[in-house]
């Protein structure tokens, strides 16, 4: 299993080009499974995750072609990826498959709609009712699917096609909103989806739907409206920058000191993140190309952040932020409201000398003068993220362990940080 060491001290200088969204390309590959047309997507980033549910949509009959970096292409801009859907030879998402990657249980969506049937492994240990997808079988419910529950999967059917309904959902949910969103389309009639989660990668999807002939109105706000068309035909779409890579990169920077241009990122797109940045001590500012972070000697102050849905403070980034808040002059509270039990960072943090102290949902992060390097481990995608970030600052070596986690979200991250001056490396085993 691979392994990224890191030598800390340096402080981050240069440019960073931000890739395509991995939680906008995920859906937007699965809304390829609503038309029998050829939908194109740019700047899809090369991620584990990607690939994973290219093998998924493989499984359902789908050929994807890849097309990589052409002549007179900027910068690195993702890969390009065609997929057809043309001949669903099978609506059965498989234990195997589903139970790697969370997301893909969503292809229920577009296979209820069209195929007007699915059958889909439940993606993770929880019982139906609790969580995890309750709220997205609520909805297809609404819309007049028949579920059941059969050998640990999802069985949808709507043999005579989806109806349009009111689905307010009685909690903010990304994973419901694009399951609501992408099966309406196809639906009879008017939806009207409230309490929607309000995630720019909602906005991104219902654009692409749009430009696929479906009729949405008010994505990104919370209350969304989707007309049902007969059927939805190909388009070509650019998957929106990474706000949470952004975020990421920037909180890496406030953290070494330095100055670093985000090419290609979208303030509005975490603007909340930014303000926290600002007050935490480092200059952000906005630029034609994207947004300038720095940090120039001034220390780090401490900061007091809630997660919470979009425009708020995104729980993606929180244990990048508990990473730089180890550095403060202070004590800064971190209150974690999206997710249980997302702080297995925590006593990663620890190794490197962070003093963290939990109370339920709630971190209190005392600062220190000086983390040390340690070996650590990865446990999850964003909580591996913080530990490159505490890495990068910490005084030695750091070796961080089971990196499959970083490959699922950041793509390249160590030739990004290495080209801005960090000591880090891939060690291949
Ligand atoms: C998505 C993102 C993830 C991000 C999260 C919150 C993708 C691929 N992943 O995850 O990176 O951290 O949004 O911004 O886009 N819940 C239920 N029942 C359900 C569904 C969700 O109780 O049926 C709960 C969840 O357990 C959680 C909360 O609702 O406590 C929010 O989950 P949700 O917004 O659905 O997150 P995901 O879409 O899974």
């Amino acid at each position: 299993m691979d392994r990224i060491r890191i030598v800390g001290g340096n402080e981050l200088n240069g440019t960073i080009s931000i890739s395509g969204a991995k939680n906008a390309a995920l859906p937007l590959m699965i809304a390829a499974l609503l038309t029998d047309e050829t939908l194109i997507l740019d700047n899809v980033p090369r991620l584990a995750d990607v690939a994973q549910l290219q093998r998924i949509l493989g499984n359902h009959g789908v050929d994807i072609m890849s097309a990589g970096k052409r002549p007179g292409d900027r910068e690195y801009q993702g890969q390009t990826l065609h997929i057809s859907a043309a001949d669903i030879i099978d609506t059965t998402a498989p234990y195997d498959l589903v139970s790697r990657m969370r997301a893909s249980f969503w292809v229920i969506a577009p296979l209820i709609a069209r195929m007007h049937e699915a059958r889909v492994s439940l993606p993770g240990g929880c019982a139906i009712g609790t969580r995890p997808v309750d709220l997205l079988i609520l909805a297809l419910e609404k819309l007049g699917a028949d579920i059941s529950i059969d050998g640990g999967y999802v069985v949808a059917k709507a043999p005579g096609g989806l109806r349009g309904a009111d689905i307010a959902f009685p909690k903010v949910t990304v994973s419901g909103t694009h399951v609501a969103l992408m099966a309406a389309t196809l639906a009879k009639g008017t939806s009207v989806i409230t309490n929607a989660a309000c995630e720019p990668e909602i906005a991104d999807v219902a654009a692409c739907l749009n430009k696929m002939g479906a009729r949405i109105t008010g994505a990104g706000t919370p209350c969304i409206i989707v007309e049902g068309v007969a059927r939805l035909h190909g388009a070509r779409h650019t998957v929106l920058p990474d706000r949470i890579e952004a975020g990421t990169y920037a909180m890496a920077v406030a953290m070494t000191g330095g100055e670093v241009q985000l090419s290609g990122a979208r303030p509005e797109l975490l603007q909340s993140a930014l303000d926290v940045l600002g007050e935490a001590g480092a200059t952000v500012s906005v630029n034609n190309d994207g947004i300038r972070i720095g940090r120039n000697g001034a220390g780090l102050r401490p900061v007091q952040v809630t997660t919470a849905p979009f425009p708020g403070f995104p729980t993606d980034l929180q244990a990048q932020l508990m990473a730089l808040m180890t550095c403060a002059g202070g004590a800064s509270v971190i209150t974690e409201t999206i997710f249980e039990n997302r702080f297995m960072h925590v006593q990663e943090l620890a190794r490197f000398g962070a003093r963290i102290s939990l109370d339920g949902d709630t971190a209190t992060i005392r600062g220190t003068d000086k983390l040390r390097g340690a070996p650590v481990m990865a446990t999850d995608l964003r909580a591996s993220v913080s530990l490159v970030i505490a890495g990068l600052a910490a005084e030695g070596e750091t070796m961080v362990n089971r990196v499959y986690h970083l490959d699922r979200g950041f793509e390249r991250l160590e030739e990004k940080l290495s080209a801005c001056g960090a000591s880090i490396e891939r060690i291949r085993d």
